[in-house]
């Protein structure tokens, strides 16, 4: 691949599936292009640390211990020793992660620019260490300077929504959030829109009625394009394609949740994932 690409998944609203979407996203192109040499990063910026404890093992003992480099040190001058920050996962040689930390807020004590500046420095300054072809990054919920700082570093965003008002209205102020920066960073900002999926979709005559009013609407083509697909058609294509990254060993009805949620994920993300990269993973891909 000639250029890495930097993705934030995006929605103000909280609980959506902004991190489960990206770390399977992250899993299921590192695992298909593990043979053509491709590495991927997961930063995870949001305190909660989902996205650690999914990809990092023995992440809450790590942290305990304060063996975990915090990623406010991004926001530093000069990032010196990136490899401090950067550890394996789970899913494979290919696949890093740089867990979150729980105050990654105290880095932004410089002026606002400054500490995008910085921030996105030392994000190249790890790309080019690692040698990254794809980076995503994990927020919280919210607007806040740490959010900024991704949308000031990201190429591409991509939208998870819940079918639910709420959300609606988290997609609508993510976006004129981003265009607001962008009016005031100009050219500094250079991101494309990937889409929206829809995550969680229980397919009752509700939700696919308000799903299609959204949709049809014409005010909404902005946040497209739009993917949603049925559970069953997304359980077919994940069994055939082997992607889970749940562990499937208990059968307690959390996991079952997980498994499912798994999937959705595996399946809307690859569908959504730009031609270069389809391509190379040599998969049908059926626009649905
Ligand atoms: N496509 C999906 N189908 C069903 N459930 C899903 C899907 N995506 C995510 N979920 C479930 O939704 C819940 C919230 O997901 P997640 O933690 O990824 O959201 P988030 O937007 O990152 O939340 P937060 O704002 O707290 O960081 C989780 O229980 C997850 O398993
Ligand atoms: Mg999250």
């Amino acid at each position: 691949m000639s250029k890495v690409k930097i993705v934030t998944t995006n929605n103000q609203k909280g609980g959506i599936g902004k991190s489960t979407t990206l770390v399977h996203c992250a899993v299921y192109i590192g695992r298909q292009l593990a043979e053509a040499g491709v590495k991927i990063l997961v930063i995870d910026l949001d305190p909660q640390g989902d996205s650690s404890a999914w990809m990092l093992p023995d992440f809450e003992d790590k942290m305990g211990r304060g063996e975990l480099v915090c990623p406010s040190v991004l926001y530093n001058k000069k990032l010196q020793n990136p490899e401090d920050l950067i550890q394996a996962s789970k899913f494979g040689s290919n696949i890093h992660v740089v867990p979150s930390g729980l105050f990654i807020m105290d880095g932004i004590k410089k002026t606002r620019i400054k500490a995008f500046e910085n921030f996105k420095a030392n994000v190249m300054k790890m790309i080019e260490y690692g040698d990254y072809d794809l980076v995503f990054f994990d927020t919280q919920a919210g607007h806040n300077r740490v959010w900024e700082s991704c949308i000031y570093t990201s190429t591409h965003t991509l939208f998870p929504s819940t079918v639910d008002i709420d959300s609606f209205k988290g997609l609508a102020r993510t976006l004129s959030l981003i265009e607001a920066m962008k009016k005031e960073f100009g050219d500094e900002i250079d991101i494309t829109h990937l889409g929206t999926f829809f995550t969680q979709v229980s397919m009752n005559i509700n939700e696919l009625q308000a799903l299609t009013k959204f949709k049809d609407n014409p005010e909404n083509l902005k946040y497209g394009p739009f993917r949603q697909t049925e559970h069953r058609v997304a359980m077919k294509f994940a069994k055939n394609n082997q992607m889970s990254i749940w562990d499937k060993k208990t059968k307690a009805s959390l996991d079952a949740r997980k498994e499912l949620a798994a999937v959705m994920n595996h399946y809307m993300v690859a569908l959504f994932w730009p031609d270069d990269l389809k391509a190379s993973c040599g998969l049908e891909f059926k626009k649905i």
